[in-house]
Order: C-alpha cells, then sequence, then structure tokens
C-alpha cells in the first residue's frame, strides 16, 4: 500500500509521525509520500522519518501504486483537493472540517461514487476510546435518564483565515452529540456567533440543540480563551449519573454518582443532593490519531466504510451550515424543515 499527505503542517506532520510508529510497530509495511505547496516543510518532514517526497501533487495522483491521499490543509482548499483526489481514482481522507459548504460535500460524496472509491472525514473523536465507552454507558442506562450534554473548547489560537469557530471546532462537538445519542440531526439548533477580531468568522460561539426526549445539548466555543494548555471537554448529565470527559485524556471517564433526587414530601415536592464518590475509570491507552489511521488502512485494505464516512462529514457541515443561518437570522432552527426545504 502507498499513502500520500497533501499538507504537513501542524496536523499533517501529527499524521505522517504516526504512520511511522505504525510501520514500526509492523502494522503497516507500506510507503508514505509526502507533498507540501512549502517544499521546505515537506522535506523536512519526509526527511524525519525517511518518506518519499513530491514537489508536485500531479506526480502523487498520476502515481498507480498510491492507493489513498490524505488532505491535511486549510478548509478553503478540502473541496478542491478531494475533487482531485477522487477523479484520480484514488480513495481520500479529508481533514475536518469536510468541506466549507454542504453543496461541495454533497458533490464530493457524488465523486467518489462516481469513481468508486471511498471517502473518510477526519473526526476524530468517533476514534476516541473515552466517547466510545461513554456511547457504550448510555447506550445501556448507566447514566440513567439523558437529561442535558455541555461541550465546551477553548483555547487561545491564530483564527483561521478561512472559517470560524462554528466549523472549525463545532463542527466535532455536533458530531460527537450524534454519535454518543446514535441518531443523525438534533431535533432544532439555536446559535449565537462573537465576532471580535475579523469581519466574517467567529471567535466565539454559543449553541444549544434538541435532541428527542428533550434531551438537550449545549455547546460553548472559542479560540479567544487563554486556557493554559487548552481544555476540551464533554460533560453528559443524567438522572442518576454525569459522566465528564476530558478529551486530552482519551484513557479516562470521570463518573460522578452524585445528583438530585425528587421527593414528595407534605404533599410538596423537595429536593435533595444525594452525595456519591465520584469513580475514576482508566481504559487502556489508545492515541485517537493512530486509531483514526487504523481505521483508514482498513478502509483501503477491505474497500469498506469507515464510521466517519462522507456522509457523517455532510451531516455535520450541514449542522454547521444550520448555525451559521441561525446566528445570522437570530432565530432557531428546525433541522428537519431545513434539511426539507434544501431536499438534503
Ligand atoms: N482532526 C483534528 O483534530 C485536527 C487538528 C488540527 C487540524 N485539523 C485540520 O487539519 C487541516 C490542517 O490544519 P493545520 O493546523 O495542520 O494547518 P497548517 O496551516 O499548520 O498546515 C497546513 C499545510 O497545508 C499546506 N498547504 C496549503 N495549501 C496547500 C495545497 N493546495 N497543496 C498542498 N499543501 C497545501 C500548507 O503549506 C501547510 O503546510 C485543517 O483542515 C484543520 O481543520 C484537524
Amino acid at each position: 500500500m502507498k499513502i500520500g499527505i497533501v499538507g504537513v503542517g501542524y496536523w499533517g506532520a501529527n499524521i505522517a509521525r504516526v504512520f511511522f510508529e505504525l510501520k514500526n510497530e509492523g502494522y503497516f509495511d507500506g510507503e508514505v509520500v509526502i507533498y507540501d505547496l512549502i517544499q521546505e516543510r515537506a522535506k523536512k518532514v519526509a526527511g524525519e522519518y525517511s518518506f518519499q517526497l513530491v514537489n508536485k501533487l500531479d506526480f502523487l495522483l498520476s502515481d498507480p501504486h498510491v492507493n489513498v491521499v490524505l488532505i491535511v490543509t486549510p478548509s478553503s482548499t478540502h473541496f478542491s483537493l478531494a475533487k482531485q483526489v477522487l477523479e484520480s481514482g484514488k480513495h481520500v481522507f479529508v481533514e475536518k472540517p469536510f468541506t466549507l459548504s454542504s453543496k461541495d460535500a454533497a458533490e464530493l460524496i457524488r465523486l467518489a461514487s462516481e469513481n468508486k472509491v471511498r471517502l473518510m472525514v477526519g473526526h476524530l473523536f468517533r476514534y476516541h476510546q473515552a466517547l466510545r465507552e461513554l456511547k457504550r454507558r448510555i447506550k445501556i442506562g448507566d447514566l440513567g435518564k439523558l437529561l442535558f450534554m455541555v461541550a465546551n473548547k477553548y483555547g487561545i489560537g491564530v483564527p483561521k483565515e478561512d472559517s470560524g469557530v462554528i466549523f472549525t471546532l463545532a463542527v466535532n462537538d455536533f458530531d460527537n452529540f450524534c454519535y454518543i445519542l446514535d441518531v443523525e440531526y438534533p431535533e432544532t439548533i439555536l446559535a449565537h456567533r462573537g465576532i471580535f477580531l475579523q469581519e466574517d468568522y467567529e471567535e466565539y460561539t454559543s449553541i444549544s440543540v434538541t435532541f428527542p426526549h428533550n434531551v438537550q445539548g449545549y455547546l460553548s466555543e472559542s479560540w479567544l480563551i487563554p486556557i493554559f494548555g487548552r481544555r476540551r471537554e464533554l460533560i453528559v448529565v443524567g438522572s442518576k449519573k454525569t459522566a465528564v470527559i476530558e478529551f486530552l485524556k482519551p484513557n479516562e471517564i470521570v463518573i460522578h454518582n452524585a445528583h438530585i433526587k425528587k421527593l414528595e414530601k407534605d404533599d410538596r415536592m423537595v429536593f435533595r443532593v444525594e452525595k456519591k464518590e465520584p469513580q475514576k475509570i482508566f481504559f487502556e491507552y489508545k492515541e485517537p490519531l493512530k486509531e483514526e489511521m487504523k481505521a483508514l488502512l482498513k478502509m483501503v485494505k477491505n474497500n469498506e466504510e469507515s464510521e466517519s464516512s462522507g456522509v457523517i462529514g455532510l451531516r455535520a457541515i450541514n449542522m454547521c451550515e444550520i448555525a451559521m443561518e441561525s446566528a445570522i437570522l437570530g432565530k432557531k432552527i428546525n433541522v428537519k424543515e431545513w434539511l426539507d426545504e434544501k431536499n438534503l
């Protein structure tokens, strides 16, 4: 197998490192070819891991031995690069956000099908051990009746030049919510945007979503909050237990057993806090990015759909578009009506 990586900035260099490790661990015995618009960057990463290097995308696309190409470039370039890969008849992996419009996302899915190749989107958290364990616990009713979920992503970073935090950060939490609840979409989305530095792109967003059975989701995302070391957190509150994941710790979940009990007393309702010790659950450490790349290798080897297919990527982009529209119009949007209107 031969893998092409297009774009080896911050994240692409991480992906190259993972393939180097997978080779050393005997999990992957193929070759890796690097391409970046900035040749010096490609040279540095290829040199570090003794990978091959090309100085033109065409060399990668016309190489009959290359099976799959990973697009790890800025979001605004995803569509045109992925389109070229698909048209060359190769499988493609596109980092998140899949594209910056649902029209482009749908077109890439169509092209993959037309060219009989696979399309995978970088929804990394679907390969995160703690999130998988949380999904399992929700399914067996371990938390009791689900009440609400809170997702926070805070940090300080140079704003992207082609998108705001809805397409860059909220895109993951929309997908995480749907993944753990096993649904395609929320029922409604209401979003607000805070724009402070750039004209068109938000640096803060606060979004509320509703799911069936009155389960609520709240997202709060910003790259303007100088939290040391970043914060990426998911809290799921149930009637019996609350689960907390810190995404930067993929091998643990904290389960808080404390909850509020409702009691009837002298014909009136009273509330009591049931205090119980929290429980920290640890499991084997598996780097989410490495798990994701293993899934990519499996997709290519078996020519089968991955857990983060183009359709998953498209749904997340639809949710981002709805959130943008909601924030601009200042109103809550019914997701089903929006999808019906757009014929999606
Ligand atoms: N899944 C995750 O957790 C995660 C984390 C970080 C970034 N990302 C995504 O990865 C992508 C890259 O982000 P980054 O932080 O590495 O950005 P970056 O700016 O550090 O790197 C992008 C690289 O792409 C190269 N590039 C730009 N246009 C190109 C083109 N047309 N052809 C070839 N190379 C080109 C640039 O020279 C640069 O080296 C983005 O889509 C981002 O959203 C995902």
